[in-house]
């Protein structure tokens, strides 16, 4: 593949096959947010530390995605921002229950964030 046209309809083919499959699906990220009032807590102000500054937490830790999914599904004890309260965290709720792949594409989009 010397030419340079060539060069470029591979990359469009692969952009085409491919970039979709990685990609973040942010609606359906934000959709779940949605229904799960996440962001009751987790925003500016408000009891829990907001996703942008989670995203900074986990920066450069490849188990983050595990991590998260986990902290999602096993219902952990945790403490408000105040110091004081403390809660079991909610189950993401997905429909079907604990649903992987939409978990992870969640906790995917909590990272970019
Ligand atoms: C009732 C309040 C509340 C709701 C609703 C809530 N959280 Fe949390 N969350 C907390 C608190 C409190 C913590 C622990 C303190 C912190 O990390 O800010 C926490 C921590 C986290 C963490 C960090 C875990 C870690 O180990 O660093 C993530 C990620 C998270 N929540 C995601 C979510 C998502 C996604 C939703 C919606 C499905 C959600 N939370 C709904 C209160 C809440």
């Amino acid at each position: 593949m010397n030419h340079p046209f060539q060069k470029a309809l591979f990359f469009m083919a692969v952009a085409a096959c491919c970039a979709p499959a990685l990609a973040v699906d942010v609606e359906a990220a934000k959709s779940l947010v949605r229904r799960n009032s996440c962001l009751k807590c987790h925003d500016v102000g408000r009891d829990a530390t907001p996703f942008k500054k989670i995203a900074e937490r986990y920066r450069g830790d490849a188990k983050a995605e595990d991590k998260l999914i986990n902290h999602l599904t096993s219902s952990p004890e945790v403490t408000y921002l105040d110091g004081k309260t403390k809660e079991e965290h909610n189950i993401a709720k997905t429909v079907p229950p604990k649903d992987e792949a939409q978990l992870r594409n969640l906790v995917q989009w909590v990272l970019s964030n």
